[in-house]
C-alpha cells in the first residue's frame, strides 16, 4: 500500500456509494471507488452521474481530481486501508438480507493486517461477528448510512450521529472511522459490532412504525371527524414524540424502509421471535394505499370506465426512485377496478415506464388532467404546491382530488372548485 497517497476504498458506487464518494472527496480525502459494473464506471470516467441525487453532479464535478474510479480491487487494496462496503442488500424470497454482494466483496479481501472492512450496507445484526468468523483478523468496523434519498449530502455532511460499532481489537479502525467523520460534527456513537447493526434496523423499524402508528390515527381521525395533520401537530409538539415521521400518507416506500423493516421481522423470526408490532407496521403500510379506492368510489361510484391521474410516481420527491413506490400499487389497483390510468412525474418518468403497465404518461400537469375524472397526489414534490389549481380544475371532467401526502390546503383547493379528500382530514 502507498503510504503516502492514502486514500479512502469504497466498494460499490451505488446510492449509498457514489454519495459516500462524493463526500468523503468534498471533505478533502482521495478516495478510490470501484464497482462491478463496467458501464457505471465508464458512465463516471466520464463525468455522468448515474443517481439523482441534489447536489452530487457539482460536487462530483469539483472534487474530479481526488476521485478515481475503477473496476479492479487492486486498485482500492493498493491506495486504501480503510474499505468502505457499499453494496446493495436487495431482500431475497425470504424477505432476509441477500448478502451474496458482500460476501463476493470479502472474498477479495486477505487478512494482511494492513486493510479494514468498514461496512456500510445494511446487514442483519450478526454479519459482522459472521465475517470475522471467516476472516478471524480482518479487522471489521460497522458503520451504518442513516442518509435520506434527496438530502443525502446534506446529511452525509451534517450527521445527527455517527454509529461506529468494532470489538476492542479493532479500535485503530475504529478510531480512524471516527477521524473521518469527527469534523463533520454530529455525536458519535462507539459501540460494539451488533449494537451498531442492530441500531441501524431498530432506527429505519421505529420511523416506519411512527408513520404506520400516524397513518392508523389518520384512518380513526376519519371516522371521528378529526384532522390528523392537526393530532400530529399537537403530539409532535411533546418532546418525547417529536413533529417528525408524522405525516400521514400512502405509506413509507423506498429501498430501505419496506425492506429493512421486514428484514429485521424475518431477522427476529429466524431466532424464534416473533416480532408481532413489525408484522402490523408492514400491514397498516399495505393497506393504506388500497384505502385510496374507497375515498374515489365514494365520489364517482364504480371506477370501471374512469380515467384517473397519478400525480408524482417517485416514492418521495427529490428522487426518481421507484423502488416499493405506493404509485405502483395504486396503478395497479386503479386498473383493477377497471379504470384507465395517467401518470406525470417531473423526473421518475423513464424509471416509471420500465415498471408500469398500460398507463399513459403526460409530459405536463395539464396535459395528465385534462377531462380526468379524478387525480390522486402521490408524490409531494414541491412544484405541484405552485400550480394554479383553479385552471386545473377547469380542465377535469369532474375536479376530484385525493391529496395522498396531505400538502395542499384544503380551503384552497375547495375554493379552486376541488372535491378535496386527504389523508385523515375528512372532517376538515
Ligand atoms: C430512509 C431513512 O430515513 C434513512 O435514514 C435510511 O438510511 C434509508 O431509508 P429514505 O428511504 O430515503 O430514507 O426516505 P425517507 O425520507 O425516510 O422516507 C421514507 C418513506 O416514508 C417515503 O415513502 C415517505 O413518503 C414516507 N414518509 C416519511 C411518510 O409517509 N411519512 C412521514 O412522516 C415520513
Amino acid at each position: 500500500m502507498n503510504d503516502g497517497n492514502e486514500a479512502i476504498g469504497v466498494i460499490g458506487v451505488g446510492w449509498v456509494g457514489l454519495v459516500s464518494a462524493a463526500c468523503f472527496a468534498e471533505t478533502g480525502y482521495e478516495v478510490v471507488a470501484m464497482d462491478i459494473d463496467e458501464a457505471k464506471i465508464a458512465a463516471l470516467r466520464r463525468g455522468e452521474v448515474t443517481i439523482h441525487e441534489p447536489g452530487i453532479e457539482d460536487m462530483l464535478q469539483r472534487n474530479a481530481e481526488r476521485l478515481t474510479f475503477t473496476t479492479d480491487i487492486a486498485d482500492v487494496l493498493e491506495r486504501a486501508r480503510l474499505l468502505f462496503c457499499c453494496v446493495d442488500t436487495p431482500p431475497t424470497y425470504s424477505g432476509d438480507a441477500d448478502l451474496s454482494r458482500v460476501q463476493a466483496v470479502v472474498r477479495e479481501l486477505r487478512e494482511d493486517g494492513e486493510h479494514a472492512l468498514v461496512m456500510k450496507s445494511t446487514v442483519p445484526a450478526g454479519t459482522g461477528a459472521a465475517i470475522r468468523r471467516e476472516m478471524p483478523s480482518l479487522p471489521y468496523v460497522s458503520c451504518p448510512e442513516f442518509l435520506k434519498e434527496g438530502s443525502a449530502v446534506n446529511d452525509f455532511l451534517h450527521p445527527d450521529r455517527v454509529v461506529i460499532g468494532a470489538s476492542a481489537d479493532d479500535a485503530w479502525a475504529a478510531d480512524a472511522v471516527e477521524d473521518l467523520y469527527r469534523p463533520l460534527g454530529g455525536e458519535i456513537v462507539r459501540t460494539d459490532v451488533a449494537s451498531s447493526e442492530m441500531i441501524k434496523l431498530a432506527s429505519n423499524a421505529f420511523l416506519a412504525t411512527k408513520i404506520s402508528f400516524i397513518n392508523e390515527i389518520a384512518n380513526v381521525s376519519e371516522e371521528v371527524g378529526a384532522d390528523v395533520t392537526e393530532v400530529a401537530r399537537g403530539m409532535g409538539l411533546d418532546k418525547r414524540i417529536g413533529t417528525s415521521f408524522l405525516h400521514a400518507g400512502l405509506g413509507f416506500g423506498g429501498s430501505c424502509f419496506p425492506k429493512d423493516v421486514n428484514a429485521l421481522k424475518m431477522l427476529a423470526g429466524n431466532t424464534g421471535y416473533h416480532f408481532q408490532l413489525l408484522t402490523s407496521v408492514i400491514e397498516v403500510n399495505e393497506l393504506q394505499k388500497r384505502r385510496v379506492m374507497k375515498k374515489l368510489e365514494r365520489h364517482l361510484g364504480s371506477l370501471a370506465g374512469r380515467r384517473v391521474v397519478l400525480l408524482g410516481l417517485a416514492f418521495k420527491p427529490n428522487t426518481d426512485d421507484m423502488r416499493e413506490a405506493s404509485s405502483l400499487v395504486l396503478a395497479a389497483r386503479l386498473q383493477g377496478e377497471g379504470a384507465t390510468v395517467t401518470a406525470h412525474d417531473p423526473v421518475a418518468e423513464p424509471r416509471a415506464r420500465e415498471l408500469l403497465r398500460d398507463v399513459e404518461f403526460a409530459a405536463s400537469v395539464e396535459e395528465a388532467l385534462e377531462g380526468a375524472d379524478a387525480v390522486i397526489l402521490v408524490t409531494e414534490w414541491p412544484q405541484f404546491a405552485e400550480l394554479d389549481w383553479a385552471a386545473l380544475a377547469g380542465r377535469m371532467a369532474t375536479p376530484l382530488i385525493v391529496d395522498g401526502r396531505n400538502f395542499l390546503d384544503p380551503d384552497a383547493m375547495r375554493a379552486a372548485g376541488f372535491t378535496y379528500e386527504g389523508i385523515g382530514r375528512t372532517g376538515v
